[in-house]
């Protein structure tokens, strides 16, 4: 029934999984979601706590997927399927959760797409006050017309990636162009730091306020390390489905989790600073990055080039975060629907396209339409980040620690007895115990029942 090996064998071929799973790690998630949700939950503490999600529970979690991932060498659906089909759920929750993700996603990879743009034209820098940035966003993502077309452009290149079969092609241009994020954001946090207000700046990002923790800085805390870390939903059970035999899944998920942390806290390093040097709101939400790049931009020599090649290495960045959501989808329609891998691609091509369309169109044309009070855009990031990838990580857990053969996990971490691995024991009580009772208290807190 599942021959589709050759085909399943594209993805990352060769490369290594610490490059393919660290391109879907690292994305918007860590340069535009991390510092807004920081921004917006005082700062520090939402770090520290920040810190305490991702190597208590996104590390197990991570690795959990990896395991049954590489063990079944199916799609999200088909993995838990196969291991237990009463357990299939947590696989649809996937292919569900990464439609919705892409629904909004793609939105904001079209305006990093539309800054770069812009950023080449000079429109960006002729602007220089905090109100003025800011009133320029909202004339971008309000613009009923235009910021449609670049998230469109922009899901044709995720889906030629897809259907053409190129990831290769991007995972090796990957392996050029993450290093070269990783260095202009050093650069820019230097620039960041020399500053007037970067005193100010770091003091709110590592100084913990424990007097702002709520019940839902906690599930803020836990759904953003989900999410920049792409665990909770399968997209990791879909990779490691790729991942070859020798790969150490215990050395490519730590070494994945420290880079995408690392990530993560280099673009608070570069925003805070700014943000309080030209007086922006850290709770301005997801408009943050997006107000103060320009800023620190304009404050540069060479200002253009900064910014354009700034904004170009986002872009690529989130087309590798943007490709794993789509191969989740596209895995599943192809494995478990038998469509062609052609057919199935164009089919969550268009869909996402149609979701991320309406998104798009409720920051301005569809602005009146709302959900529980939310924008679709906004109601689209919280759902996923704050209840599906929760909840599927909950279930991964309990599955993974509860009800997939221990011997089986430790056959993955040690790839079948040629490693050595000391933690197994250590997981599995992290993923029996630890990550259910943290994950379940959380969600009974933001519920008000306790
Ligand atoms: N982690 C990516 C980012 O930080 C986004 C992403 C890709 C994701 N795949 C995912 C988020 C799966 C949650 C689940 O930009």
């Amino acid at each position: 029934m599942h021959h589709h090996s050759h085909n399943r064998a594209t993805l990352g071929g060769k490369l290594s999984a610490v490059l393919v799973a660290a391109g879907s790690s690292v994305g918007l998630g860590n340069i535009w979601r991390f510092p807004y949700v920081a921004g917006d939950n005082g700062g520090g503490v939402f770090l520290l706590i920040y810190i305490g999600c991702v190597l208590l529970l996104g590390l197990p979690i991570m690795l959990a997927e990896f395991a049954v991932g590489r063990t079944t060498r199916r799609n999200a659906v088909g993995a838990y399927h196969a291991l237990d089909r009463r357990w299939s759920f947590i696989g649809y929750n996937s292919v569900l959760a990464a439609f919705l993700i892409l629904g909004f996603y793609f939105v904001v990879s079209g305006w990093t797409a539309e800054y770069t743009v812009h950023s080449l034209t000079g429109e960006l820098a002729s602007l220089s006050t905090a109100e003025e940035y800011a009133a320029q966003f909202e004339g971008f993502i309000s613009n009923p017309w235009r910021p449609l077309l670049y998230t469109l452009l922009f899901i044709l290149a995720t889906h030629a990636v897809i259907a053409l079969g190129v990831q290769k092609g991007i995972e090796r241009s990957a392996k050029v162009l993450m290093p070269l994020l990783f260095i202009i954001l050093i650069a820019l946090s230097i620039h960041s730091l020399l500053m007037p207000g970067a005193a100010e700046g770091m003091r709110f990002l590592f100084r913990p306020d424990f007097s702002k923790v709520t019940a839902s800085t906690l599930l803020t805390a836990l759904g953003q390390a989900f999410f920049s870390l792409s665990v909770g939903i399968g997209t990791m059970v879909t990779y490691a489905s790729y991942f070859k035999p020798e790969t150490n899944l215990r050395h490519t998920a730590l070494n994945v989790t420290l880079l995408d942390t690392l990530v993560a806290v280099l673009a608070g390093v570069v925003i805070f600073p700014a943000v309080f040097t030209a007086g922006i709101a850290p709770s301005s939400g997801p408009s943050l990055v997006f107000i103060t790049l320009p800023g620190i931009f304009n404050g540069m020599p060479l200002s253009m080039v900064w910014s354009t090649v700034f904004f170009l290495l986002l872009v690529v960045a989130a087309l590798t975060s943007t490709i794993s959501l789509h191969e989740v989808i596209t895995a599943y329609l192809h494995e478990e629907w038998h469509l062609s891998r052609r057919s199935a691609a164009w089919l969550t091509t268009l869909s996402t396209a149609a979701l991320a369309t309406l998104a798009s169109l409720s920051l301005g044309l569809l602005g009146g339409w709302r959900i529980c009070g939310l924008t679709l855009f906004d109601a689209l990031d919280f759902a996923t980040a704050n209840i599906l990838l929760p909840l599927g990580g909950l279930f991964t857990c309990i599955f993974v620690g509860w009800k997939l053969d221990p011997e089986r996990f430790r056959e993955q971490l040690s790839n079948h007895g040629t490693l050595r691995c000391r933690i197994h024991g250590l997981l599995i009580f992290l993923l029996r115990w630890v990550c259910p009772v943290i994950l379940l208290l959380v969600f009974l807190d933001n519920l008000g029942l306790y």
